[in-house]
């Protein structure tokens, strides 16, 4: 019980301090849509890096192999029922990186310059950094027995 107690008002301490500390935009969802984002960047930061490691060999072929999967066709897998809820400059960025990696690819396979594709790579990273620096995720709380008292409490928070 006292433990429970203890827990409860540190998480609330935690929630409030993160809050206070991070002031980039919120994205609220679900733990599974997080995980569904989640999932996405990862396999951005991996392609990335075998595109990179691709370059410095000079393979041209398998900077496409690994650009590919990054383009237009990643968006199709889920983004379907992320895009009612993402704010419309959020899905801009995102859009925008896929097409980058669409470009990068068809480049790679027509100019086969590998200094060029470079360029174009740390060009499109900085939409990574752009949209990283801009927003952040929260959970909405499933728990159906704590769902109400988070929110009360930082109700009060706000009105004080
Ligand atoms: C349109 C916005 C946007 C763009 C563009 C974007 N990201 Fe992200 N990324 C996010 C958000 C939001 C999170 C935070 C997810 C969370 O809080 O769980 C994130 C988290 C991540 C993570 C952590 C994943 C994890 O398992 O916790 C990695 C790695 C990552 N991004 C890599 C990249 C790379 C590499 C690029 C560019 C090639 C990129 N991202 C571009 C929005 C973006």
């Amino acid at each position: 019980m006292n433990k429970a107690f203890l827990f409860f008002f540190g998480w609330i301490a935690a929630t409030v301090f993160a809050e206070d500390l991070d002031q980039r935009q919120s994205l609220v969802m679900t733990e599974l849509q997080r995980d569904h984002i989640r999932k996405e960047m990862r396999a951005l930061l991996s392609g990335t890096q075998n595109i990179l490691a691709a370059l410095s060999e000079n393979d041209m072929a398998a900077v496409v192999q690994h650009a590919r999967p990054l383009g237009m066709n990643m968006t199709h897998k889920a983004e379907g029922h992320l895009k009612e809820i993402l704010p419309k400059e959020f899905m801009k960025l995102g859009m925008s990186i896929h097409q980058d990696f669409d470009q990068m690819a068809s480049d790679a396979e027509s100019l086969k310059d590998s200094k060029h594709t470079l360029r174009q790579l740390s060009d499109s990273m900085r939409k990574c950094v752009a949209c990283h620096s801009s927003y952040q995720i929260r959970t909405t709380v499933q728990q159906p027995t704590s769902n109400h008292l988070p929110g009360h409490h930082r109700d009060d928070e706000h009105h004080k």
